[in-house]
């Protein structure tokens, strides 16, 4: 038996310095010193000793016991530092490798011109509120003046959604929400997307953005309007800027402009941009049709109004020389990032 206890030992230890890891390790713990291990098998085996052999050899395997317990948990120790050493090299991170580059991005060029607007025109008094992309005939069209079979329904091509429901064709429908349900003094921006039964080509596409404006007040005139665009003028695309207005028609106003401004390109001189004329057309205006400020609850005795309406898509291309309406809505990032 006590060759036996030896043999135990001296292959224990044997295998100590073989194990790999802290799990191989346990397991040979357990085959040794479990509750079935080898040693213990012989612990409970001496039952079967003379009882004067029993204490001495009690003793030798408590000792070697011991010896092994010792010698397991040395080992553990040697191999727990070992693993943690292994996991911090495997973690180890290199303070001084170059950071991940992040691009930054940039606001769309509708977005920035947008925001010009919107500062030029909260400058000026003007609120700005939105409508609904999806409209009633009613607000798109009736309460301006363009009642069902008038034949300016035919220069907007519009997405009819049923006979009363249309996707919008203008921001316009927005004047007549705000007219019927505010009293004036009224001076009121609406931005939004509008819908055109339009194929997309360089200078269309089915979905753009309009920019819309409306004054209501008493003793308002064409002087007011004329003041407030060539002031948003000068502030969109810089002193020398001029608006120049053609007589025009639109149902909902009378009488009816288009506006002209100095082409920003060649400053008047004239080029590809503006075709030779020193002029871009920019946007629509005029003084609120009477017919349609009574139509929308508001005293045209005693109250007038101005509005205008312009193309975001438009002005992004004027004040930054795009060359085709596409690159506004293909988002390549190579085109947005001239806009940081
Ligand atoms: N809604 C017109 C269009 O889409 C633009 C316009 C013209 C708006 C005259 C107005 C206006 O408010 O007074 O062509």
């Amino acid at each position: 038996m006590q060759e036996q206890l030896k043999g135990i030992r001296d292959r224990v230890i044997q295998e100590l310095s073989q194990a790999k890891d802290t799990s191989a390790l346990e397991q040979l713990r357990v085959r040794v010193l479990g509750k079935k291990g080898e040693l213990t098998e012989i612990l409970r085996g001496m039952g079967k000793l003379p009882a004067e052999l029993r204490p001495q050899m009690g003793q030798m395997v408590n000792s070697v016991r011991e010896k092994l317990e010792e010698a397991i948990s040395a080992r553990q120790a040697e191999l727990k530092e070992a693993e943690k050493n292994a996991k911090l090299a495997r973690e180890v991170i290199d303070v001084t490798l170059p950071g991940k580059d992040r691009q930054a991005g940039s606001a769309h060029p509708i977005t920035l011109v947008l925001n010009d607007l919107l500062e030029i025109f909260s400058g000026l008094g003007f609120m700005s509120v939105e409508g609904p992309e999806i409209e009633y005939d009613r607000y798109n069209f009736e309460l301006l003046s363009v009642p069902k079979n008038h034949p300016a329904r035919d220069a907007q091509d519009t997405f009819y959604v049923d006979d009363n429901v249309v996707l919008r064709s203008q921001t316009s429908p927005v004047q007549a929400r705000v007219m019927t349900t505010q009293k004036p003094p009224i001076r009121i921006v609406s931005p939004g997307r509008v819908f055109r039964a339009d194929e997309l080509d360089a200078t269309h596409s089915p979905v753009f953005h309009q920019f819309e404006g409306l004054c209501i007040d008493e003793n308002i005139t064409m002087g007011d309007l004329k003041g407030t665009l060539d002031e948003f003028a000068r502030r969109m695309f810089g002193e020398g800027i001029k608006t120049r207005f053609r007589p025009s028609y639109f149902p909902f106003t009378e009488p009816s402009a288009e506006v002209d401004l100095t082409c920003a390109n060649c400053h008047g001189a004239g080029c590809r941009m503006c075709k030779g004329t020193g002029w871009i057309e920019v946007l629509g205006a005029g003084m609120v049709n009477p017919h349609v400020l009574e139509m929308c609850g508001i005293d045209p005795g005693k109250y007038q109004g101005f509005a205008f309406g312009m193309g975001l898509e438009r002005l992004a291309i004027i004040k930054y020389g795009i060359p085709d309406i596409r690159y506004l809505y293909e988002n390549d990032v190579r085109f947005l990032s001239q806009f940081r």
